[in-house]
């Protein structure tokens, strides 16, 4: 919990501390927890629950770590018009609770799309199928 207080110091002179120090929490550890909740309300002196309230407002903070793998799609547009949407059904159900799919905007490979992201590893011109096994893989 030291290094909430680092996080604390780093950012409390900001204007606007709160966001950015949560950013930094959560970056660190995976999560915002209640702990952290009550040192961060405390270091900047604030309720608990004005920084409940934040934490719970965006549903990026997380109150313990989520550690699934995760596989990003790409829903911009070039991979909208390449079909994305019609195999998100797929992706959804090959995932099932183990692991996260997230939206991105973009990889980089718009004109080789429907495209999706696991760690470093890019994967373009996916169908349904395709999309599955990396989902699969992941
Ligand atoms: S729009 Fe999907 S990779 Fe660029």
């Amino acid at each position: 919990m030291e290094k909430i207080g680092e996080i604390i110091a780093e950012h409390r002179h900001r204007e606007g501390p709160l966001l950015p120090i949560l950013h930094a929490v959560q970056e660190e550890f995976g999560c915002v927890d209640a702990d952290s909740e009550a040192l961060i309300a405390n270091g900047l002196n604030l309720s608990r629950a004005d920084v409940h309230g934040v934490v719970s407002f965006y549903h990026d903070f997380l109150d313990k770590p989520d550690l699934r793998p995760v596989v990003q799609i790409c829903r911009a547009e070039a991979c909208k018009a390449r079909g994305v949407e019609q195999i998100m059904d797929a992706a959804t159900a090959a995932a099932g609770e183990r692991v996260k799919l997230t939206t991105v905007y973009c990889l980089g490979l718009c004109s080789a799309g429907p495209a999706a992201r696991v760690g470093d590893r890019l994967h373009a011109r996916l169908d349904g199928p395709a999309l599955a096994q990396v989902i699969e893989n992941a």
